[in-house]
């Protein structure tokens, strides 16, 4: 099948791309805040509610033994999908920011020490900063920026450079939500490896634009969110390499989580369910393996993303006075961009009453707001279901909201 025979297909599996916003054919292009859902994924969804809802591995009772299966097949198809040597190794959370709170906590009680650093990019997240920040206040460790380029790259040679001082942690993003810069993964984990320290990877960005292999990375924890892989929302995954799942103290206590609880001493499950306290989302997290076998049917469509982001990108550079923030050869399908003589969220607002949603702000970045001294940016994010017409539809609305505005 050719590739418009392709998007044509795989966008009229979402529902909520042929309606319309003031009276506007609705294009979105917000896809990296969250992505929208297929019709199967949704489907699939109401029939766990309507056939086989139950609270799973406490019950003897039909319905919780088949939830029960249907949630732990959910973990080996995730386990398959991201590489994984094992299921176990596969944690369910309620999204990526939750994944990150848990190693960043539990990792670093049994891991980090005073005077120990963790080194976070500058161009990661906020969620991939602030739970490092916390974790290092905790026990008396620090915290340092690897700082970017002007082209929003990894500056390579600094990061070699602070290696060398006593890192425990690294923690950077597959691709980055505001510049689209896709690290040299490979690279930073061996590199971090070589001096001793552990490597988390923020999948969030990534996953959904090519996936990942876990052991071929060599990386030693990796999160992301269900809601930006066409899955609901209210699920996420952390994966860990067990040896060191096994050495970490749980991060929550409750149900689920135990082996025997009395008041003289209890001993925690063995995992994964040593960090899952509580009812799961099991829901969530079956409907999110639907949702990965609805995008490894299209995994064909992954190149096209790329040609999305090529045509975007040269067109948006036709309007005067608009800079594109993050031009590394290797992106992930978002642009980010400021138009000289226009605030950000004003552009924004114009192209949201012309039916075109995209995002403005500091896209929970700040630290790189920073580095380019603005104190926000517009973003386009594009997934496999938008068109080129999109894109044109993009360009004119800004270059219209320019002239409006200036
Ligand atoms: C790179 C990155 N990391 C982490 C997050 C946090 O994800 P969530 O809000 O689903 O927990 C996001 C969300 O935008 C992101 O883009």
């Amino acid at each position: 099948m050719d590739t418009q025979k392709l998007v044509d297909q795989f966008r009229s599996n979402f529902p909520i791309l042929q309606s319309s916003v003031y009276r506007k054919p609705l294009v979105y292009l917000d896809s990296a805040a969250t992505a929208q859902k297929p019709l199967q994924v949704i489907e699939y969804e109401k029939s766990l509610y309507t056939t086989y809802n139950a609270n799973i591995h406490r019950g003897v009772h039909y319905l919780s033994e088949q939830m029960t299966a249907i949630y732990e097949q959910a973990r080996q198809r995730v386990a398959r999908f991201i590489g994984a040597k094992s299921a176990s190794e596969v944690i369910f959370t309620s999204g990526a920011t939750a994944s990150l709170n848990l190693v960043a906590y539990s990792w670093s009680e049994a891991f980090l020490r005073a005077g120990d650093v963790v080194l976070v990019s500058q161009m990661e997240h906020h969620s991939n900063i602030v739970p490092w920040q916390m974790a290092a206040a905790r026990r008396g460790a620090v915290v340092r920026a690897i700082p970017i380029t002007d082209s929003g790259e990894i500056d390579i040679e600094a990061y070699e450079r602070m290696l060398q001082y006593g890192v425990k942690m690294v923690a950077i993003t597959q691709a980055s939500n505001t510049l689209g810069t896709r690290p040299d993964l490979k690279t930073m984990i061996t590199l971090a490896h070589k001096h001793g320290a552990k490597v988390t990877v923020d999948g969030c960005q990534g996953v959904v634009h090519g996936g990942v292999d876990v052991v071929e990375l060599d990386c030693d924890f990796y999160v992301f969110s269900g809601h930006k892989l066409y899955g609901p929302t209210g699920i996420g995954v952390l994966y860990g390499k067990s040896e060191l799942l096994e050495a970490m103290p749980p991060y929550m206590g409750g149900g689920d989580m135990v082996d025997k609880v009395t008041f003289e001493r209890t001993t925690y499950a063995p995992l994964p369910l040593k960090f899952e306290a509580g009812t799961a989302n099991f829901v969530g997290a079956a409907t999110m393996a639907a949702a990965i076998d609805f995008l490894e049917d299209y995994s064909a469509l992954m190149e096209y993303e790329n040609t999305l982001l090529s045509y975007a990108t040269e067109q948006l550079q036709s309007i005067a006075g608009l800079k594109i923030y993050g031009t590394a050869p290797s992106k992930s399908p978002v642009v980010c961009f400021n138009v000289e003589g226009c605030n950000h969220y004003d552009i924004g607002m114009i192209l949201d009453k012309m039916g075109v949603a995209i995002r403005t702000g500091h896209h929970c970045a700040q630290p790189v707001m920073d580095r380019f001294s603005v104190t926000g940016m517009c973003r386009a994010s594009f997934a496999m279901y938008n068109t080129m017409s999109e894109v044109d539809a993009l360009v004119s609305g800004v270059d219209r909201a320019v002239k409006m505005l200036r």
